[in-house]
Formats: C-alpha cells, sequence, structure tokens
C-alpha cells in the first residue's frame, strides 16, 4: 500500500473553474496541493503563476503558494495515490437533449477505483444528478467506503472572495469521513451543514434552479414591458423603493452560463420531465435573444448596418464564454446575414475588437454583458443602442 502524506489533497479537475481556487485556498492553509488535470495548457499556466481565467484575487496568492512549494500538477491520475484527501472538480454537463451526460464522470471513478485504497478520503465537488452518490460509493465499495459529498456553491470569478463565508453542505455515506471532512472545510469556512446524501444533491440543484427561474420572473416582466413600451429597470425601481417583498427581483438580462440552465435540466431529468416552471424559465430566458433579433429587425435598414456586441461573456465580469446568450445572438445573426463585430473587456480572440473602435465603427450597439467598464459609456445619438440588461448601478 503507498505512504499517505496526511495534510496532501489531490484535486481532480484541478485546473478548472471549481478546482482551481479550491486548491489555492486549502493552499493557503499549509496543505500540499496536487493539481490534477487532463488541461496541461491550463496546468502549465498556472504553473508559470497565471491563472487560466479571471478569478478575483488568484493571481496573487497563486504566486504565494508557488513561492511556498506546496503545489504540483500533473494530468496522470494515480499522482492522487499518495493523497489523504481526493476532491473531485470535473464537469457534469447535460447532453444536447438536456439530459445529464454522466458517461465520464463515472468513468472516472471506474480508473480511481483500481488507483484509491481504504484509508484515503474521496470528496465529490462537482454538481451531481440525484442519486449519484450512492452510485460512485457502490462503484468504490470494495476499495472505499469515505465518500463524501461536499457540493460547491460559489458564484464564478468570485470564489476566494465567498469560500470563506458561505456554509459548507457536508453529506457521506460514513460518519467518521464526515466527521473529518468537516473539519478539512472548516479551515476554509466558518460553518458546516450537515445533511443527508439526498439532501445535500437536491441544495446544490435547487439553489442553482431557484436562481434560474428568479431570473426568468424579471425576464418575462422586461419582455412584457418592451410589449408596452414601459422601462422596466424604473418599474422595478420603484417596485423595490421602501417595499422589501420586492428585493428579489433582479435585473433582467441573457441568463445563462455553464451552471444554472444544466442544474436545471438535471432536475427535470430527476423529475422525469415534469419541472413545468424550469422549462417555463429556459423558454423565457433564452427568448431574451430573439427579442434582441426583433428589435435589430424592427431597425430600418438593419442588414446594411454594422451590429456591434458589447460583451460575449454569460454574465458581467468573467472571461468565460460557456453556454453565452451573447454568443448565441452574434451565432443568430450572422446566420441571418447581419454584420456583426464584437468586443469584451476580459475575452479575446482574433476578431476582438477594441471598446472604442467597436462603438466608433457600429451603428447598432447591443450591450451582451453588462460588464462595469461599459456603465458609463455614452453614446452619440446617431447610434442605436440596445440594452436589455438596465445599465443602471444598483
Ligand atoms: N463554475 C462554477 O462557478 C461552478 C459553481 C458551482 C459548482 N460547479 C460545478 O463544478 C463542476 C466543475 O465545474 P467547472 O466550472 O469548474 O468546470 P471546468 O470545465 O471549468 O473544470 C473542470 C476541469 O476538469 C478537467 N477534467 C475533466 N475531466 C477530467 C478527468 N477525467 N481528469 C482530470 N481532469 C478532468 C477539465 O480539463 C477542467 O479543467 C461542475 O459539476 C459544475 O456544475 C461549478
Amino acid at each position: 500500500m503507498n505512504k499517505i502524506i496526511k495534510n496532501s489533497i489531490s484535486i481532480v479537475g484541478g485546473a478548472g473553474h471549481v478546482g482551481f481556487p479550491l486548491g489555492l485556498a486549502f493552499g493557503s492553509k499549509k496543505y500540499k496541493i496536487n493539481l490534477v488535470d487532463v488541461d496541461q495548457k491550463n496546468l502549465n499556466k498556472i504553473k508559470l503563476g497565471i491563472p487560466p481565467f479571471y478569478e478575483i484575487g488568484a493571481k496573487k496568492l497563486l504566486h504565494k503558494c508557488l513561492k511556498k512549494k506546496i503545489l504540483s500538477f500533473s494530468n496522470d491520475l494515480k499522482t492522487v495515490k499518495t493523497s489523504k484527501f481526493i476532491i473531485i472538480c470535473i464537469g457534469t454537463p447535460v447532453n444536447k437533449k438536456l439530459k445529464p451526460e454522466v458517461k465520464n464522470f463515472v468513468a472516472l471513478f471506474y480508473k480511481l477505483l483500481k488507483i484509491i485504497n481504504k484509508n484515503q478520503i474521496l470528496i465529490i465537488r462537482s454538481s451531481v444528478y440525484p442519486g449519484m452518490i450512492r452510485k460512485i460509493s457502490k462503484i468504490l465499495k470494495t476499495k472505499n467506503n469515505n465518500i463524501v459529498y461536499c457540493p460547491e456553491r460559489i458564484v464564478q470569478s468570485k470564489a476566494l472572495i465567498e469560500l470563506p463565508n458561505l456554509p459548507q453542505v457536508v453529506a457521506g455515506v460514513n460518519k467518521n469521513s464526515v466527521h473529518i471532512v468537516s473539519k478539512l472545510f472548516k479551515k476554509i469556512c466558518k460553518k458546516i451543514l450537515l445533511s443527508t446524501i439526498q439532501e445535500a444533491e437536491l441544495i446544490k440543484l435547487f439553489s442553482n434552479a431557484n436562481r434560474y427561474i428568479n431570473f426568468a420572473i424579471a425576464n418575462q416582466l422586461f419582455i412584457m414591458c418592451e410589449k408596452y413600451n414601459v422601462d422596466f429597470d424604473r418599474i422595478r425601481k420603484l417596485m423595490k423603493f421602501g417595499y422589501e417583498r420586492n428585493l428579489n427581483l433582479p435585473k433582467s438580462g441573457f441568463t445563462a452560463g455553464p451552471c444554472l440552465l444544466k442544474d436545471t435540466m438535471q432536475l427535470s431529468s430527476f423529475y422525469k420531465g415534469r419541472f413545468e416552471l424550469g422549462f417555463a424559465s429556459m423558454k423565457i430566458n433564452q427568448s431574451m435573444v430573439d427579442l434582441v433579433i426583433e428589435k435589430v429587425e424592427n431597425i430600418k435598414n438593419s442588414k446594411k448596418k454594422i451590429i456591434g456586441i458589447l460583451g460575449v461573456t454569460f454574465k458581467a465580469e468573467t472571461d468565460d464564454i460557456r453556454d453565452s446568450l451573447s454568443i448565441d445572438l452574434i451565432k443568430k445573426l450572422k446566420k441571418r446575414k447581419f454584420k456583426v463585430i464584437y468586443s469584451d473587456v476580459y475575452y479575446r480572440d482574433k476578431n476582438y475588437y477594441k471598446t472604442n473602435s467597436l462603438i466608433k465603427k457600429s451603428d447598432i450597439i447591443i450591450i451582451g454583458a453588462p460588464h462595469k467598464k461599459y456603465m458609463n459609456l455614452k453614446f452619440s445619438k446617431n447610434k442605436h443602442v440596445i440594452d436589455i440588461w438596465g445599465r443602471s448601478k444598483e
């Protein structure tokens, strides 16, 4: 049996949006961190002190961890065998039919079965389809009974700010490993919430579905306001003023990204396709793209004009374009033969325009992501500006 290093944590998916900041958070608490990932390019960036994506506070903390030499990097799963803790943070996507795509996720545990031993503790951090944790513990039963589920609930790009403040839900198949893992997470967060495995699985998915549905309420009301030519942003502000019961009404916008819809659809599969609110929310949130296209089409000679999209990431202050509705909009406009250019303060590719040159060149400007830098931009009167986000600060 391999010698287990007590204070060592392997993070599988360690170069990802969840795994990387989690590694830094534990790294700052004197653990030895082994970042395991199949993405060698991102591992190389981290090795050089470059965070692979925008994450507030990550660069500074990464440099500290590199200086202390507590980080190691590997694309070889076998390197987890000397770690006391193995944390799994790989993706749990849905497929084109919006059903959970679990093949790769499950395959990882069959690989781990050949590597791990009974003294190690396996922590699942990915958001999983309900029932998955029991399935994993059955796969690993002959080798290891220390399976603990600790779902991640951070908002992307703010992991290092939120991790210390968010309560950590912990659930597992045996009391001893739950106790040890609670102690581990107590090092990086203030409060531990114990639950059953099924409760923990549902807490995570319900949290994202709750947000997705909540955004859909705002978007539905926004669409209604557009129809009657009234200003949703102004109504929303007046609704909230001195009236606490309306404070939870979010702003309208392109509600998307790699988690909210995906987790709502995992729940829908779990509930055998009867999650009506989830489906209705998807329809409403995604229809914001059609609404913008309709607005473009209503502008005289719009096919001859240049359309500039300001912001292509899936939300404000991130460089992540995964499942971005702004990208979806660009594709749909191009398919309809509109002339489209784009820009983003966080994301660049070979077709990227600088903010000012995009504004200068475009006749129609669409706010695709409400980055702070776009909040106070002034546009000349000859530009058509389409803003579904309500660019007020509050
Ligand atoms: N992004 C978020 O803000 C967030 C928040 C809460 C929960 N989650 C959940 O966390 C999980 C991970 O999400 P993410 O956004 O970090 O995804 P990600 O794609 O950014 O990161 C996953 C990483 O896992 C790596 N990977 C995939 N298969 C692997 C394998 N077999 N072995 C080693 N590495 C492998 C990928 O290369 C990638 O770097 C998902 O279940 C997601 O739903 C994400």
